[in-house]
């Protein structure tokens, strides 16, 4: 699935450690980490209805990224909210929207690794963008198994979500060559980790199976699917689940800010039941009526 260019973002104010910029003037310096090295952590918001989305919950996920890679002067939620809410009010940004917010280890004073070379603090961005959910969620996407695996913390930490996203990428490209929407990346044992930026749960026999995250980051979708699962008695469990039962699930759905619910439709080839009475459209008519609960939301506009 080839994101279209949306002509509603021509225009768009973005956020460059508080200055706001028309996008195509903004910069960032050769200096800063995100350049340098790739280290920089980030979170993917959605706006609905002038609310962001379990905000404090990605800010919390933000925060414990950057304590991971031990990141000084990481700018206080109140600081990063208030810029959000700057950022929305300059683009008149009510709804629809996703929102990139990341924040790099900062400028370093010469070009080179080492994070002593850092005495700035954090550097901050805010990108802004009308995009409603990227996928066709009534018709459901097409995967195949990648053959990139995600790392187990011993290499790299999936909780550190990161803004390098080599692994995501190079699967990106492999289901681009197959024709497909995106790829399943295995652990290196085997077992199902996610896809290049999504969570996936599988169906079968009406219970609901999710991988650990021992090889892909905390979702804040995928903990409200695991609460809808508590609040309306639906079977689940997360375990190690082997490759091979992808080719066994009844049904297949992937989670995530950006595309929301998403149901998949064939994976390696093989199609999946796409129904109306499915599990997984229950569970997005749950998630739908979730993110539109002004509790859930944090006002923001
Ligand atoms: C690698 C990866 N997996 C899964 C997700 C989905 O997480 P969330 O539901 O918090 O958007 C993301 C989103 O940022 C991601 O980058």
């Amino acid at each position: 699935m080839l994101q279209k260019r949306n002509p509603a973002n021509d225009r768009l104010i973005v956020n460059i450690n508080g200055a706001l910029l028309p996008r195509d003037e903004a910069g960032v310096s050769p200096f800063d980490s995100s350049v340098q090295n790739g280290d920089a952590v980030w979170e993917g918001l959605r706006l609905y209805d002038k609310r962001v989305f379990r905000l404090h919950a990605h800010l919390d996920r933000l925060r414990k990224s950057a304590h991971l890679l031990s990141y000084e002067g990481v700018p206080a939620d109140e600081l990063l909210i208030s810029e959000l809410r700057r950022t929305l009010a300059a683009n008149s940004m009510t709804d629809g929207v996703h929102v990139r917010l990341t924040v790099s280890r900062g400028l370093k004073y010469t070009s080179g690794l080492d994070p002593r070379i850092n005495q700035k603090g954090c550097s901050f961005f805010i990108l802004a963008e009308h995009k409603p959910p990227v996928f066709d969620n009534s018709k459901g996407i097409c995967l195949i198994t990648s053959s990139h695996c995600r790392p187990f913390a011993d290499v790299l930490d999936q909780n550190i979500h990161s803004c390098n996203q080599l692994t995501s990428i190079l699967a990106k490209l492999e289901a681009n060559a197959a024709g497909v929407d995106d790829a399943v990346l295995l652990d290196s044992k085997g077992m199902i980790a996610e896809t290049s930026s999504t969570h996936i749960f599988l169906v079968r026999q009406g219970c609901i199976l999710t991988p650990t995250t021992r090889a892909c980051p905390e979702g804040i979708t995928r903990q409200v699917i695991l609460e809808i699962c508590q609040q309306q008695n639906i079977d689940y469990k997360i375990c190690d689940i082997p490759s091979a039962e992808l080719a066994d699930a009844d049904e297949i759905f992937v989670t995530g800010t950006m595309g929301e619910i998403t149901p998949v439709r064939e994976i390696d080839g093989q199609t999946l039941n796409i129904l109306s009475g499915s599990l997984t459209a229950k569970i997005a008519q749950h998630f739908r009526d979730c993110t539109r609960n002004p509790a859930e939301g944090t006002a923001i506009v």
